[in-house]
């Protein structure tokens, strides 16, 4: 071969390789399907060695003009001239591949895909609430009420200053927490809210811990910005607070994301002694606690809930909350409780993201939160959630009494079920969207394989009884 690479370019061999070889593709002197030389054949005739030839058509491969095929070597791809021999049409695939942000568990996708596709599924699988637990006629009210006399500009970076007083007298009515307004930003659900601590005061490298089963277990947002997750499995009370300080000595973890009330996926409420021990190492070790709170406003009994937040003396939690399982999951709204330099350094995050949140959502929840009809929204919300809690446990006590055991949630929209004996977990779950119903196996919530949650706020009550039963259908097939 005339060609040989130059030492003195200031270009890595690997790469002048990859350019010249490049060009003699582009060139047409190797048509899509052919092979290019062996490795072994260039490396002698260029005067390299091996390993550089392979870096070369590594780099052929990530822009996606070669492709490697078992048995033959490397080739160039067949779609490079589709368009004809002077057009590179770009490899999508790969780039939809490489991003560093990681896709969604697959189980997952299927899940919110099989809910799209299939109208008349019973939905036990997402956590969102039934058109009738909804605030309809609220919200009804509140929209024809409302004139659009306010600027439509881009909003505060923390969210709207109304709104952020509204849920600053909401904490300290409904929750115990004292905040003021510069303390709180508004977010996209407490999803988005997880999703700038992470990105803002974690980074790669990082250690964190987090409940086993949990919510966050579901997240690969912890993974793609490389923090490492370590496990806090959950019991009858909660976790065990010891185990933050183990995590912390052999695993140097950062941060601990806790979901202490009527817990997603358990349904687990965290006892008191529990909370203030948490609060103690939390300040002890300089360990900072993310509470995750979307559920505390739906205890059944109508009792309020002590919150970590409440309890934190010292600016140790680090609060967020959502009105996705209180009013709707649609609306987008919720939010974070900090530090002022936590919650700046988040909203100026969320500016450069998004420009900071939507107008119209947060004018919505703002007139709600602050209007007389919310306090009997949130009674009679409690009382829906009792009747749907209590309707899926009677159905799976009649339909598969031996064969599922749960503890009885006191809040929330989750039921966690553990089911005895062996069977193929995969066959079940289809069975069952096949039956018309689905449900969350309990694999995509944490390390539980014979577990599963039904999640029975989003079903209609006359649905419960018939979602159980196909439910049943598919355990008897799958035996
Ligand atoms: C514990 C927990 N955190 C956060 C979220 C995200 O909710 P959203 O972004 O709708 O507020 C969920 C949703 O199921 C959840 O269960």
């Amino acid at each position: 071969m005339e060609w040989k690479p130059s030492k003195a370019a200031g270009v890595p061999i690997y790469k002048q390789i990859a350019n010249y070889m490049e060009t003699r593709i582009v060139n047409g002197e190797y048509p899509s399907g052919s092979s290019l030389p062996s490795e072994r054949f260039m490396a002698a005739e260029i005067g390299v060695n091996r390993g550089t030839i392979i870096s070369a058509y590594d780099e052929l491969l990530a822009s996606g003009l070669v492709k490697r095929v078992k048995g033959i070597g490397t080739i160039v791809s067949p779609d490079v001239w589709e368009q004809g021999p002077q057009k590179r049409i770009p490899n999508w695939d790969q780039y939809a591949r490489d991003g560093f942000f990681q896709i969604n568990n697959p189980l997952n996708q299927q899940i919110y895909k099989i809910i799209q596709s299939k109208d008349h599924l019973i939905n036990f699988a997402i956590g969102e609430l039934s058109p009738d637990l909804q605030p309809f006629k609220l919200l009804q009210s509140i929209h024809r009420s409302m004139e659009v006399s306010e600027y439509l500009g881009y909003e505060h970076m923390q969210g709207n200053i109304k709104l952020r007083e509204t849920i600053s007298a909401h904490l300290q009515k409904y929750r115990n927490i004292e905040t003021t307004p510069s303390s709180i930003i508004i977010t996209s659900g407490a999803q988005q809210a997880l999703h700038l601590i992470i990105q803002c005061l974690l980074k790669p490298g990082d250690a964190v811990a987090i409940e086993d089963p949990s919510y966050a277990y579901s997240l690969p947002i912890f993974h793609s910005a490389g923090v490492k997750t370590h496990f806090l499995p959950i019991g009858v009370g909660g976790i065990d607070p010891e185990q933050i300080i183990s995590l912390y000595k052999r695993n140097r973890i950062k941060m601990v994301f806790l979901n202490p009330t009527f817990q997603n996926p358990t349904g687990t409420s965290m006892v008191q002694e529990r909370k203030q021990k948490i609060i103690e190492i939390s300040t002890k070790y300089g360990i900072p606690i993310v509470e995750d709170d979307p559920y505390s406003l739906t205890a059944y009994n109508n009792e309020p809930v002590a919150t970590l937040k409440s309890m934190d003396r010292d600016g140790a939690v680090l609060y967020i909350s959502s009105l996705s399982k209180i009013v709707a999951s649609g609306l987008r709204i919720g939010w974070i409780v900090g530090p002022q330099s936590v919650i700046n350094r988040l909203a100026d995050a969320k500016q450069q993201i998004d420009f900071g949140h939507p107008n119209y959502p947060q004018w919505i929840a703002e007139k709600l939160l602050s209007s007389e009809g919310f306090d009997n929204h949130i009674t009679q919300l409690r009382s829906g959630l009792k009747t749907k809690c209590d309707l899926i446990m009677e159905a799976l006590k009649k339909e598969l009494g031996g064969f599922i055991e749960f503890t009885v949630p006191q809040g929330g929209i989750h039921l966690w079920c553990r089911m005895n004996g062996e069977r193929d977990q995969n066959m079940l779950f289809k069975e069952a969207t096949q039956q018309g119903v689905i449900y969350a196996p309990g694999s995509t919530l944490g390390s539980c394989q014979n577990f599963l949650r039904f999640t029975f706020s989003r079903a209609d009550d006359h649905k419960i009884q018939e979602g159980i039963q196909l439910f049943a259908n598919a355990v008897k097939i799958t035996k």
